[in-house]
């Protein structure tokens, strides 16, 4: 059985990589402050990751076989914000806990974003240069290079919007979308602003293929298809028979943002498929999620 440790396990995504973990390898999940946002059952450490310190010493004892470096300050808005405070978490921890995995020559995958592509184009292939447009999507890159430079035989993930089963602590956009419909108010949806929306579980199943294929280098991570925000909403009204929700298609320009996001984020998964990664239509995704999510009062399931 060998090891992987996960660190923001207890996050959304990482709630789905301990839901639906890799056969032979054990699992040890790290939180911050949410330890219930941990998969249930799974093992756990508590572990703050600007303490450089304490990095060390986790690695030290628990001898990984592979990390998944998932910890971030996620939210882009937060980042822009925050730019001092995210940097050392989003960058410098990442830089060290790549040093450190160097030193020990532990497998690292880090999860980047679609975020370090400037939107100028319609679909990204890993070929074309990051120009990222928020503090966040700077970050990533910035800690890319350093992980890439650091530690040439990780895999750097640049994973599109997820969406999917919420844990006690984490939740995505859908989430917000299915409670509003379920108290009669409009959805607001950005018409204008296209991505290749992914649920969580595919994304920890397109994480597990690059560590089963020990793949180096880096990689988009989507779903099969880009779509906008709105007809995103359209397609999950749908699949949810949330017939009486409303959604209300707005442009970006419209609402104020923190963060600039850039409208078009396509990602080309092609390298990821190569490996064998199958990516799924939301259509698909969101039929399986509406069979695991607890449905509002009011509406029917089929
Ligand atoms: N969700 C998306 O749509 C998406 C899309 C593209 C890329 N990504 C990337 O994928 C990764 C996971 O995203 P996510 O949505 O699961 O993020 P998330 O829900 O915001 O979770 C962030 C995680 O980081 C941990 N954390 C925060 N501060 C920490 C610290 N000082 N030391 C150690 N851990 C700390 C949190 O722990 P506690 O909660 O316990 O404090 C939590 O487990 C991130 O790198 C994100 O940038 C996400």
């Amino acid at each position: 059985m060998k090891t992987l440790l996960v660190t923001g396990a207890s996050g959304f995504l990482g709630w789905h990589i301990c839901r639906y973990p890799l056969p032979g390898w054990r699992i040890i999940g790290t939180h911050w402050q949410n330890r219930e946002g941990i998969f249930p059952k799974t093992e756990y450490l508590k572990l703050d990751l600007t303490e450089k310190d304490f990095i060390w010493k986790s690695l030290k004892d628990i001898r990984p076989d592979a990390v998944f470096h998932l910890a971030a300050y996620s939210g882009t808005g937060y980042c822009e914000e925050f730019p001092e405070k995210t940097r050392r978490l989003n960058v410098d921890a990442s830089a060290h806990l790549a040093e450190m995995c160097a030193d020990r020559k532990i497998k690292l995958i880090f999860t980047s974003s679609e975020q370090v592509y400037d939107g100028q184009k319609s679909h990204y292939t890993e070929e074309d240069t990051p120009s990222p447009k928020n503090e966040y999507g700077r970050q990533k890159l910035a800690a890319e290079r350093f992980i890439g430079e650091i530690l040439p035989a990780s895999a750097i993930v640049r994973i599109a919007v997820l969406f999917g089963q919420a844990s006690p602590v984490a939740r995505s956009f859908l989430q917000q979308w299915l409670e509003t419909w379920q108290t009669f108010l409009p959805v607001t949806a950005f018409h204008d602003e296209i991505r290749s929306f992914l649920s969580g579980r595919s994304a920890a199943a397109g994480l597990f293929q690059l560590l089963q294929q020990d793949a180096s280098g880096i990689f988009n991570l989507s779903g099969e298809a880009s779509m906008s925000r709105y007809e995103f909403a359209l397609l999950a009204r749908e699949i949810f028979e949330l017939t009486e929700g409303k959604v209300i298609p707005k442009s970006q320009q419209e609402i104020e943002m923190t963060a600039y996001r850039p409208p078009v984020l396509a990602l080309d998964n092609q390298k990821i498929m190569d490996t064998g990664f199958q990516p799924s239509h939301p259509k698909y995704e969101l039929k399986a999620l509406k069979k695991e999510i607890f449905l509002p009062p009011g509406f029917s399931e089929n």
